[in-house]
């Protein structure tokens, strides 16, 4: 009976180490093996053994198994191993091929300028500050000098939040605009302050140069004995670092609430140099050595009038003042604020016949920035 056993065992023996592949030594591992295999159908024979048999037969079967198992074990590592050599010759790859680079973005043209404007003014000493975008309307109206029913609310055209109403700071809005800053900071009681919030804002209108979400800067500066020339003063530099050299601001009486005087920027259009009317080189005409650059009578056709209007300005209005707990006799300061968006329009001189593709990540679009 182990005479069976032993031949089994050289048969295995031989078919493992003759076994070419992995699968191929899987499929001989499972024909001897195997739950239905051969070895285990030696088993059954034990009962027609003598007892005195038995022992030794059983022993013989499990010497045998292990002589397969370990047979098993080292072919598999050998073709293991070929399998690896031979995937140098399939499988190989040129590392002295060029990479393939993953696409490179660059940040949105409104964060860029964000960017741009906040250094612009951190040189000045302006430092950036962020404020609450759901503020309460005692932020973004009341503290400005906007009681509930005034009708200069109207201009704002404000989301309001479904929220309860807190009694004294009243509804929540989401911001209409960057104004709300003003009170925030001026509440701290930190004097003198010279502040630069830029933050999204909300206005109830979506159309071609309108988009319901936009973004603003505002400018705050509280200290002592503040004049319209330091506004003045300060919106020249921006308009230099910002747009250019040559560009000079200009301030046109205007009404905000929350400022008295009151202003509207506007900037020198950079075509026609605040002239309103294009060079002579513009239209075609060479320059003449008596003068170089005369203007002609062709309006500009970017501004008309030789300004483009940039945003709002003024001398912090005493009761706003008043309202942050600031003595208003003592301090005093100016405010300015307008559109990121806008304001990077006319830096980069693109119309754009549509400003709501801003936010519609287009790449075609922001790509050209
Ligand atoms: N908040 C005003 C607006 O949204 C702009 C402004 C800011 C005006 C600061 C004066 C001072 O139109």
């Amino acid at each position: 009976m182990s005479e069976e056993v032993k031949n089994l065992e050289k048969e295995a023996l031989v078919g493992i180490s003759s076994a070419q592949d992995l699968q191929g030594l899987e499929q001989q591992e499972i024909f001897y093996l195997g739950r239905k295999g051969k070895l285990n159908a030696l088993f059954p024979k034990i009962s027609t053994l003598q007892a005195t048999e038995r022992k030794e037969f059983g022993e013989a079967i499990n010497f045998t198994k292990q002589a397969i198992e370990s047979a098993v074990a080292s072919r598999r590592q050998e073709l293991q191993m070929k399998a690896f050599e031979k995937l140098g010759e399939t499988e190989w790859i040129d590392i002295t091929q060029p990479g393939t680079k993953p696409p490179e973005g660059h940040v949105h043209l409104v964060t860029h300028t964000i960017r741009e404007v906040s250094e612009i003014f951190g040189r000045l000493g302006f430092t950036r500050v962020r404020h609450p975008e759901v503020d309460w309307d005692w932020y973004a109206f009341e503290a400005l000098n906007m009681p509930a029913d005034h009708p200069a609310r109207d201009e704002w055209e404000t989301f309001f939040m479904d929220t309860p109403v807190d009694p004294k700071k009243g509804k929540m809005v989401l911001t209409p605009h960057t104004s709300n800053g003003q009170i925030h900071e001026m509440e701290k009681g930190k004097l003198p302050i010279r502040m630069i919030n830029i933050s999204k804002c909300y206005r109830r209108q979506s159309d071609v140069s309108h988009a319901p979400m936009f973004h603003q800067f505002e400018g705050l500066l509280i200290d002592k004995n503040v004049a319209v020339t330091h506004l003045k003063g300060v919106l020249d530099y921006f308009a230099r670092e910002f747009f250019g050299e040559q560009r000079k601001t200009r301030l046109r009486p205007f009404h905000f609430r929350f400022t008295e005087p009151s202003f509207e920027v506007d900037i020198s259009c950079g075509v026609c140099n605040g002239t309103g009317f294009l060079s002579r080189s513009e239209v075609g005409d060479p320059p003449t050595t008596y003068n170089p650059q005369p203007a002609t009578s062709a309006k500009c056709r970017l501004c008309k009038s030789g300004w483009l209007e940039l945003g709002g300005a003024g001398m912090v209005h005493p009761n706003v003042i008043k309202a942050c707990g600031i003595d208003p006799n003592e301090w005093n300061g100016f405010a300015f604020g307008w559109g990121v968006e806008r304001t990077a329009m006319m830096k980069s001189g693109i119309s754009i016949d549509d400003i709501r593709i801003l936010y519609k990540n287009d790449l075609r679009f922001l790509k050209q920035f």
